[in-house]
């Protein structure tokens, strides 16, 4: 950035002599003036009235129009307006210049009209040099400020798109976690019912086969061990259903839900209302998962924090949009400092599923009046076209 200071002439500091543009009909005038201010290494250019004033603007973009107040054609206040009003030379510095008698209502109404300056008449020929200069550091000052604002504004557009380009592959990437997640989830799941299962299975089977009881104490053990191996086989059974239930990749994201809702008021206690609107057969299967995932941590939550007998379930789906809910009359809680807190994972991961697939997350609780928890998920196109405009739950 230039710098400027008061002693310097300022016809150095420019790139170029500084270009001026003379407007007076005197044409003696114009020859003393111009005389003066040429002598003072200044680029002067001349105009005789308002017309030629604003084709000279235009073209030769002055760096100050020094323009008489009383011109044949214009009011030197109304050149100045328009100078200042068209987008070609709006920028420009404008000085009005005025003899003594001018009212001084005409230097207000010449500074109301956007001029940048007025210098009254007569006056002192190392006056006017040294009054032109000083509007001209105003100038090169204002020019320096004007070029620093649009560099600023540039960087910061240009780190705003940088920003969102990295906001944009941070949600690229946490979308792809979360689907490496589910697919990690569904190899676990099948490994143990499949392999691990299987293997069970059979052992158990050829431990019926091959042994066979000799006495009490051995028919003791070896319902023991069956009883073992059975468990086994449950719990390996139940592990794999939690990490992902087969029915929901096979059967879909109703079937899935019907029947974690049953194993729910089994475990829990907790009698559940599943209420829905007719829902195409299936949903892309991001979707449907994260439907689900968010109904298993929300029922878990309403089992460990609600203190409740009862929950409500709905899920519906219309042309554009799937949503669930979840709402109790229990405990309740402040969402607010939960949210604040972030240590909690589960809210917290229900809302970034939630967001990542564009769609809305609402969390009301009330302390001692219960929770309600709302997600909107947006349905692609061609998907939307299969659902049917849902009824009421
Ligand atoms: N239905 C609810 N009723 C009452 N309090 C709730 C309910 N759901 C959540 N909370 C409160 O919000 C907190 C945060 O829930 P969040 O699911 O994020 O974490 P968490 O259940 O404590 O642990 P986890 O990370 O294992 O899920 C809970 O500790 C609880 O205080
Ligand atoms: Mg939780």
């Amino acid at each position: 950035m230039l710098m400027v200071s008061a002693g310097d002439p300022i016809v150095v500091m420019m790139s170029h002599p500084a270009k001026i543009l003379m407007v007076d009909d005197n044409s003696m005038v114009l020859f003393a003036m111009g005389h003066l201010l040429r002598s003072e290494g200044f680029t002067v250019l001349e105009a005789k009235d308002g017309a030629e004033c604003l084709v000279q603007a235009r073209a030769e973009q002055p760096d100050l129009v020094l323009l008489d107040v009383m011109l044949p054609d214009i009011n030197g206040v109304e050149l100045c307006r328009k100078i200042k009003t068209s987008p070609e030379t709006s920028h420009l510095f404008v000085v009005l210049l005025s003899s003594i008698e001018t009212s001084p209502d005409s230097q207000i109404t010449g500074l109301e009209a956007g001029a940048d300056g007025y210098i009254t008449r007569p006056i002192e020929n190392r006056e006017l040099v040294a009054r032109v200069q000083a509007m001209l550091r105003i100038r090169l000052a204002e020019t320096a400020l004007r070029k620093a604002h649009d560099d600023l504004e540039r960087r910061v557009a240009g780190r705003t798109e940088e920003l969102s380009r990295a906001n944009g592959a941070l949600k690229a990437l946490s979308l792809r976690m979360v689907d490496v997640q589910e697919a990690e989830r569904r190899f676990l799941a099948r490994e143990l019912h499949d392999e691990i299962g299987q293997t069970v299975t059979c052992l158990k089977l050829v431990l019926e086969i091959s042994l066979r009881p000799e006495n009490p104490a051995q028919q003791q053990s070896f319902d023991e061990a069956l009883g073992l191996i059975n468990d086994l086989i449950e719990r390996v059974r139940q592990l794999s259903i939690n990490l992902r239930p087969q029915m929901l990749d096979d059967l879909g994201l109703m079937t899935a839900l019907d029947w974690h809702l049953k194993r729910y008021q089994k475990q829990t206690g907790i009698a559940v209302q599943f209420r829905h609107t007719p829902m195409p057969e299936r949903l892309e299967p991001g979707l449907e998962t994260a439907i689900f995932r968010i109904v298993q941590e929300a029922l878990t939550n309403v089992a460990r924090h609600a203190r409740v007998k009862e929950v409500t379930v709905r899920v519906w789906a219309n042309a554009g949009r799937a949503g669930v809910q979840i709402e109790e009359a229990g405990a309740g809680f402040d969402v607010a400092s939960v949210l604040a807190r972030r240590a909690s994972s589960g809210v917290a991961g229900m809302k970034e599923r939630a967001e990542l697939l564009g769609g809305e997350f609402t969390l009301e609780s009330t302390p001692g009046h219960g929770t309600c928890l709302t997600v909107e998920l947006p349905i692609s196109e061609n998907e939307s076209t299969s659902v049917e405009a849902g009824g009421g739950i």
